[in-house]
C-alpha cells in the first residue's frame, strides 16, 4: 500500500479492521471505515479526524453501494466485518443457518460488485478465520460460510486480475468480538484459547493489520491465504 492510495474497510470500527484503518491512517492513506453502528465510527473518527465514515450492514448491497458514494477511484478493500453466532443444525431455524452466508459469502458479493468497477489495480482482502479448519460443534454456518469465501477469493483472482483478491484468516485475536462471544468471561475463554497456541498467547488486532497492510502492499501476492494464528493450526 502506497501514500495516498484510497482504501476502504468494512467492519473498520472495531477490532482487526479498526487496526487496519489505524495502520492505513499512519502509512499515509485516503482511508473510509465502514460498519454499522454510526456511534462506533463517530468515536472512532474524533480519534482520527483524517479518517473519513460511512453506515452500511454489507448484507444491504444498496447500503454498500452508497458507502462508497464520493470515491472515484479506491485501491484496496478490506472486508473484516462479520459476526459469529452458534447455529446447532437440529435446534436452529434455517433463517438462523441462512444468517451466516447472507453476511459473509453476500456480503462480500455485495462489496465486490459495487467496488471493483472503481479499481485498477488495487486489492481485495477478506477476513476468514481458523473455523474453516479447525470447527467448533455447534458453528457451523459460520465456518462454513468463511470457507465458501475462501474459494470465492480463488475464483475471483482469475476472474478479475489484475485486481488481486487475498485472505486473511486469524485464529484467536484480542478484540471486542470476545466481549460479545464470552462476556464477563472473555479473558478466562482467552487464556484457555492461549493454552493451545504454540506459542502460549492469543494475537494483537495490531498484527493482523501489519499482515493486511503487507498483503495489500504486495504485488505479486494474488489468491493466497494467510493464516496469522501463533501456530495455532500446526496444534494437536
Ligand atoms: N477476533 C478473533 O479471534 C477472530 C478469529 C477468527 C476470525 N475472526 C474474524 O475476523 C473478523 C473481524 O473480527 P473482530 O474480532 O475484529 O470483530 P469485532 O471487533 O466484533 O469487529 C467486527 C466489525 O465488523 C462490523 N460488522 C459486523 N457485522 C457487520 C455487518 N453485517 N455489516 C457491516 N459491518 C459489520 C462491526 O461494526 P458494527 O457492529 O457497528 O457493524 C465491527 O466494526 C470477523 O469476520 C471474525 O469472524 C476473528
Amino acid at each position: 500500500m502506497s501514500k495516498g492510495e484510497t482504501i476502504v474497510v468494512f467492519g473498520g470500527s472495531s477490532g482487526i479492521g479498526r487496526a487496519v484503518v489505524l495502520a492505513a491512517v499512519a502509512a499515509g492513506a485516503r482511508v473510509r471505515a465502514i460498519g454499522r453502528d454510526r456511534g462506533r465510527l463517530e468515536a472512532l473518527l474524533r480519534e482520527v479526524p483524517a479518517l473519513e465514515i460511512a453506515t452500511a450492514d454489507i448484507r444491504d448491497a444498496e447500503a454498500v453501494g452508497r458507502a462508497l458514494e464520493g470515491l472515484a477511484r479506491i485501491d484496496h478493500v478490506v472486508v473484516s466485518a462479520g459476526t459469529v453466532t452458534a447455529t446447532p443444525i437440529l435446534t436452529s431455524d434455517m433463517s438462523a443457518l441462512r444468517e451466516p452466508f447472507n453476511e459473509r459469502v453476500f456480503g462480500v458479493m455485495h462489496v465486490v460488485r459495487h467496488a471493483a468497477p472503481r479499481m485498477r489495480d488495487g486489492s481485495f482482502l477478506f477476513v476468514t478465520g481458523d473455523l474453516v479448519e479447525r470447527p467448533v460443534a455447534g458453528v457451523s454456518a459460520v465456518g462454513a460460510a468463511a470457507a465458501a469465501v475462501e474459494s470465492l477469493v480463488r475464483c475471483w483472482a482469475l476472474e478479475l486480475a489484475p485486481l488481486r483478491f487475498n485472505i486473511i484468516s486469524p485464529g484467536s485475536i484480542d478484540t471486542p468480538l470476545h466481549d460479545k462471544l464470552f462476556g464477563a468471561e472473555r479473558d478466562k475463554a482467552l487464556a484457555h484459547q492461549a493454552e493451545r497456541i504454540p506459542l502460549k498467547r492469543v494475537g494483537r488486532a495490531e498484527e493482523v493489520a501489519q499482515a493486511a497492510l503487507a498483503l495489500l502492499g504486495n504485488r505479486f501476492v494474488t489468491g493466497a491465504t494467510l493464516n496469522i494464528d501463533g501456530g495455532l493450526r500446526l496444534a494437536p
